[in-house]
Order: structure tokens, then sequence, then C-alpha cells
């Protein structure tokens, strides 16, 4: 069976107080309800991920990174190596955000270099991608990623891929409250299955856990978790309230 996974994206959001006080808190409360399919994954600022790694140490939750450099070391002035990342404790790296590929205009290229670098180095990587609202209304949603999955990820070998977890994010869904339907997910997860077995096989497509991400939260969680494909979540604005955090966590058992 495949792993449930549901993983909060912190973005920038918390100072160093308050985001460890934050870490300890759902440390805490995993210690005593422990997920019994999901795996809970807490994804912080860079600022944050030695200090939770120590405190999620003996702990049920595992720990990524949102971003890591292109570049494995040298003079890249501001920049932080997937091997860093690595070096904290932390297990994952989320790459291919939205945010990023928008704001900070990275494409395909470049995050199947970080995801090779990332994988590399010894980290999974949370993959992302997902349609603009004007390539949906177009009609082009599948086209799209179709391309950031043949771009970003299909130069990997089998054993790459199986570090990588995918999260489907549709664009329009992410911070507005507005959610794809579960069928919308549904049928778009499946695509993407079917596109990774055709590449990889069967085998492959059928241990791949494919996330939803898109204004997920405790009252429409359970209902898009439901669906065959969705293996969990992507989630931002929600892991940012323990309440509603692990009621998306508890929304998979
Ligand atoms: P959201 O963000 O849950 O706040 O829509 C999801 C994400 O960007 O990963």
């Amino acid at each position: 069976m495949r792993k449930k996974i549901v993983a909060g994206n912190w973005k920038m959001n918390m100072d160093l107080a308050e985001g460890l006080k934050f870490v300890g808190s759902i440390d805490k409360y995993f210690k005593e309800k422990p997920s019994k399919r999901a795996l809970v994954i807490l994804c912080p600022t860079f600022i944050h991920l030695a200090g939770a790694s120590e405190i999620l140490k003996h702990g049920k939750v595992a720990l990524g990174a949102q971003n890591c450099s292109s570049e494995a070391s040298g003079a890249y002035t501001g920049e932080v190596s997937a091997w860093m990342i690595k070096s904290t404790g932390a297990e994952y790296v989320i790459l291919g955000h939205s945010e990023r590929r928008t704001y900070y205009h990275e494409d395909d290229k470049l995050i199947n270099k970080k995801t090779l670098l990332a994988i590399n180095s010894g980290l999974k990587v949370i993959f992302c991608l997902g349609e603009q609202l004007t390539e949906r209304e177009a009609g082009n949603h599948f086209l799209i990623v179709k391309r950031q999955l043949e771009e970003g990820l299909f130069n990997l070998t089998e054993e790459q891929m199986d570090k990588i977890v995918i999260a489907y994010e549709p664009v329009w869904a992410i911070g507005t409250g507005l959610t794809a339907t579960p069928e919308q997910a549904q049928e778009m997860h499946k695509f993407i299955r079917d596109k990774v077995k055709e590449k990889y096989g069967n085998d492959c497509a059928k241990k791949l856990p494919v996330l939803y991400g898109g204004s997920c939260k405790p009252s429409n969680a359970s209902e898009i978790f439901s669906k065959p494909d969705v293996d969990g979540g992507l989630i931002g604005g929600a892991s940012l309230k323990k309440e509603d955090f692990a009621a998306i966590v508890e929304a998979l058992l």
C-alpha cells in the first residue's frame, strides 16, 4: 500500500522562537496521538531546521525544507545547499512550488537540476506541479502538468523516482480559498500516475504518493482524501494552526 502523507508548508512565517515553540507543540501532539497511516512532515523555514530537527528527533514527525540551491557548494551568496539541509537532520525538500516558479522564475530545467542535486544529497523531494487558472480555462491543464513532469522529473532513474513525492497544486487554489473539487483532483492525480506508469512502469506508479495542495482545510480534507489517487496533502495556511493541521491529518485515517 502507498504511503499517505500530510506535509505542512509554513512558507515565510514565524520567527525562530515562535517556530520552535510550534514545532514542540506539534511534536507533543503526534507523540500522544500518532497517526496510524499518515506520515506527517513539517517544512518550516531554513532558520528553524536545525532546532526543529533536535526537537523532532525521537518523535513521529519528519522534517523538510522549502527550497534548496541549484548548486552544490561554493560562492553563491545567500544560498543554502541540499547537503546543508541534509546535515540538519531534515529528510525532505519541497521543490517546484508555484511560488518559486512564479516569483523567482524557476523553470522546469532549474527545478530538475535542484531535484537531482537534492536526491544525490540524500534528500527526498516533494515535487510540486500544477496549472494556472488561465491554463485550466483554456483547457491546457493536462498539457502543462505533462510538461512539468517530463521536463522536471522524467530524466530520473527508477531508483531516484523512489525518492519522489508529487504534490499537485493547482495554482488557482493556493491560498485563495478555492479548492479543486475532489473529482478534479482525482482526475489529475490519475493522469499523473498514468504518465508515471507509461514512463517507469506499474510498480513505480503504484508506489508513488501524489498529494493534493491548495486551500486544503479540515472541512474539505476528508472528501478530497477519499479519492483513490489522492494520497494526502501539502498544506499551507492550515498548517500554521495546530488544531487545523491535526484535523487534516486525522482526515486521512
Ligand atoms: P494553501 O497552500 O494550503 O495555503 O493553499 C498550499 C501550498 O502552497 O502548498
